[in-house]
C-alpha cells in the first residue's frame, strides 16, 4: 500500500511513538567498562589521549566503582599495568599481581558486579608483545603455558569471565582445559576471536603502556581486509570452548559483528576501542560534533549490527 494510506512519518511523529517503536536499545545491562589498574596508592592518572579515562590505584578505584555501581554499572573489564615487566610476564600470573588483587577487592566489595579480566602479556613484557619472543617472533606454543597459568590465577582470584586477547592459536582450548582441571568449570571464556591489527588501538597503548618495542602485531592479529577468516577464527574458538565471541574494533567492523551474529548461535560482544573513543572525544572538545549524542549513535549502531554486549569507555557517561 502506498501513500497516502501509508505515511511512514506517522511512526516518527513524536517522542512517545518513536521511543516505543525503537527496534534497538542500548542499556546499562549490555555495557562493559574497561578499567586500567596499577599498583600504588592515591593514583588517578589521566590518560591524555582518552579524556575522562584514568589509570587507577585500587584505593582510588574502589570509591569510583562504588559511585558507578550506584548509577547502574554492571560489568567491568580489567587491564593491569604491573610495576615490573619481564620476558616471562611473571606479574600476569603472580598471586599478588595487580589484576588478581583488583579482582579480589572488587568481588568482595561488589558482589553484583560482573568482573572480566583481560588475559594478555603485552603490558607485562619489556618488549610489549603478547607472549614469549623467540628469534624475534612470537612463539605461539610456548605462550600457551603462560596463558594457562594466568587463567588459573585470575579464576582463583574470583574472575567471572576470562577474556584472552592475544590472538594466540589454541588459547581458548588451553584455558578451558586448565580451568576445568583446576575445578573452575563455571568460569566463562570471552574470546577476542576476531581481533584486527588496528591503528585504532593507539590511545590504549599509552593507557596500558603496552606498545610493541619492535615490529608490530600483524603476525598474530588479523588483517583488516579479511572477513571469511574472522568466521573461521570465531568457529574455532567456539569449538575450543569459548562462551562469548568478541569482535574488535567495533565501528570499522560492523559487518563482521553482523556476520558472526548470523553464522553462530553464541553471545557476541564488540569492543568499541580506544581510538574510536578518542576520535569522538577530540571532535567534541573542538566543538565539531556533540560527543554525547555521537557516542549514543555509535553504540546503537553496534547493537543494531548484532552485538549483545559492548565494551566501551563511553559506559561511564552513558550511565
Ligand atoms: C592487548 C590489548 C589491546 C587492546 C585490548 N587488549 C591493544 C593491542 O592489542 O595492541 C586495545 C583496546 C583499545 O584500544 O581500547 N592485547
Amino acid at each position: 500500500m502506498a501513500f497516502p494510506a501509508n505515511r511512514l512519518r506517522r511512526l516518527r511523529i513524536n517522542s512517545l511513538v518513536r521511543s516505543r517503536l525503537a527496534e534497538t536499545e542500548v542499556s546499562s545491562r549490555q555495557l562493559i567498562l574497561p578499567l586500567f589498574v596499577r599498583p600504588g596508592r592515591g593514583l588517578r592518572t589521566p590518560i591524555s589521549s582518552m579524556p575522562g579515562q584514568f589509570q587507577w590505584s585500587l584505593d582510588r578505584l574502589i570509591p569510583e566503582i562504588q559511585a558507578l555501581v550506584r548509577r547502574g554499572l554492571r560489568s567491568v573489564l580489567l587491564f593491569g599495568i604491573p610495576s615490573r615487566k619481564d620476558n616471562r610476564a611473571s606479574e600476569a600470573y603472580a598471586a599478588q599481581g595487580i589484576i588478581q588483587q583488583a579482582v579480589r577487592a572488587m568481588k568482595k566489595k561488589f558482589p553484583d558486579l560482573l568482573v572480566i579480566t583481560d588475559l594478555c602479556f603485552c603490558e607485562y613484557t619489556p618488549h610489549g608483545h603478547c607472549g614469549i619472543i623467540r628469534n624475534g617472533h612470537l612463539d605461539n606454543d610456548a605462550t600457551l603455558g603462560l596463558i594457562a597459568k594466568t587463567a588459573i590465577a585470575q579464576a582463583r582470584a574470583g574472575a567471572d569471565i576470562i577474556a584472552p586477547s592475544g590472538m594466540i592459536d589454541g588459547m581458548v582450548k588451553t584455558i578451558r582445559q586448565a580451568l576445568d582441571r583446576q575445578g573452575f568449570q563455571n568460569t566463562l571464556i570471552m574470546s577476542y576471536a576476531a581481533k584486527y591489527a588496528s591503528s585504532f588501538y593507539g590511545p590504549f597503548r599509552e593507557a596500558a603502556d603496552c606498545a610493541p618495542r619492535f615490529g608490530n602485531r600483524k603476525s598474530y592479529q588479523m588483517n583488516p581486509a579479511n572477513a571469511e577468516e574472522a568466521l573461521r577464527e570465531a568457529g574455532m574458538d567456539i569449538d575450543e570452548g569459548a562462551d562469548i565471541i568478541m569482535i574488535k574494533p567495533a565501528l570499522a567492523y560492523l559487518d563482521i559483528i553482523r556476520r558472526v551474529r548470523e553464522t553462530y548461535h553464541v553471545p557476541v560482544a564488540a569492543y568499541n576501542v580506544s581510538g574510536e573513543y578518542a576520535m569522538v572525544k577530540a571532535a567534541g572538545q573542538n566543538g565539531w560534533m556533540d560527543d554525547k549524542t555521537v557516542a549514543r549513535e555509535i553504540l546503537t549502531s553496534i547493537r543494531r549490527a548484532g552485538a549483545d554486549l559492548i565494551i566501551t569507555y563511553h559506559a561511564k557517561e552513558l550511565l
